[in-house]
């Protein structure tokens, strides 16, 4: 399904009035999906650090259970749908910061959870290695926009050894792996999660521009791969654009 974001915003909120009261959340649950960043002067691109930015293209919403909006409860969440903390607590990458135009101007990201293949624990040190889905969380609770919404820079990296590189197309499959990952029924240490998804258009842009590997200085791995050989494993990218999908996603604890 695809609307407007202003009609997310509104339709949801309208559509899930009535739901706080009947599960007894009235004094946590939020009444907004989420709020438009560049609303309120941010961006819906986090900052990369050199001029560029990556694209927020997962929002959970701030309907969802108030349980998963915040550090620990998105964590357990991201360990339900094949996520992980990093590697042993070693962060490979900088902090990028997003301002969500919610007051608090720029912030860096609260944590960064890597694909845990299948074992939560060892499962993040292989994608450090070979490769895989990541993403960064940013939560959209200021004084001035305080939808409680988690906003995730979701992308498909190339291994530790290609300096943390976007596969093409980088952004669009990370995003569509979590979410075919995440929809639907999942669970993690006792917590069952029920998770639906919704595309919205008009938050992103489309194309390349202003986007961190947008042109063409990244790798990715040849067609050779694995090869003993580093300078064969890699191959210069074109640019990686972006479709321009944000996909909001609403959990419910079960
Ligand atoms: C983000 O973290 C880095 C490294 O700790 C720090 O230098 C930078 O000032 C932080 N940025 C923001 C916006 O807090
Ligand atoms: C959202 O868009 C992606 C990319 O086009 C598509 O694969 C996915 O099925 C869409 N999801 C929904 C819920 O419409």
């Amino acid at each position: 399904m695809m609307l407007s974001s202003t009609a997310v915003v509104f339709a949801l909120a309208g559509a899930f009035a009535t739901l706080p009261a009947a599960l007894g959340l009235v004094a946590q649950k939020r009444a907004a999906a989420f709020f438009d960043p560049t609303a309120g002067g941010g961006s819906m691109l986090i900052d990369a650090g050199n001029g560029l930015g990556e694209p927020l293209n997962v929002i959970i919403s701030g309907l969802s259970s108030p349980q998963v909006l915040n550090e620990d409860g998105l964590i357990n969440y991201a360990r339900a749908i094949g996520f992980s903390t990093e590697c042993f607590g070693i962060h490979l990458g900088n902090p990028f910061s997003a301002n969500l135009g919610d007051g608090h101007g720029p912030v860096n990201q609260t944590t960064e959870l890597r694909q845990d293949f299948g074992n939560a624990d060892l499962g993040t040190c292989l994608e450090s290695l070979v490769g895989g889905n990541h993403f960064r969380v940013y939560f959209q609770n200021g004084p001035s926009a305080d939808s409680g919404a988690a906003f995730l820079a979701v992308s498909r990296e190339e291994p530790a050894s290609d300096n943390h590189d976007i596969v093409p197309d980088g952004y669009d499959i990370g995003r569509d792996q979590l979410v075919a990952g995440a929809v639907g029924i999942t669970s993690f240490d006792g917590v069952t999660y029920s998770t639906t998804a919704q595309n919205v258009t008009g938050l992103l842009p489309v194309g390349s521009a202003g986007v961190n590997h947008g042109t063409s200085t990244g790798l990715r791995l040849a067609p050779t791969f694995p090869s003993t050989a580093v300078d064969d494993r890699c191959v210069p990218t074109s640019g990686i654009a972006i479709d321009g999908i944000v996909t909001v996603l609403t959990v419910t604890i079960q």
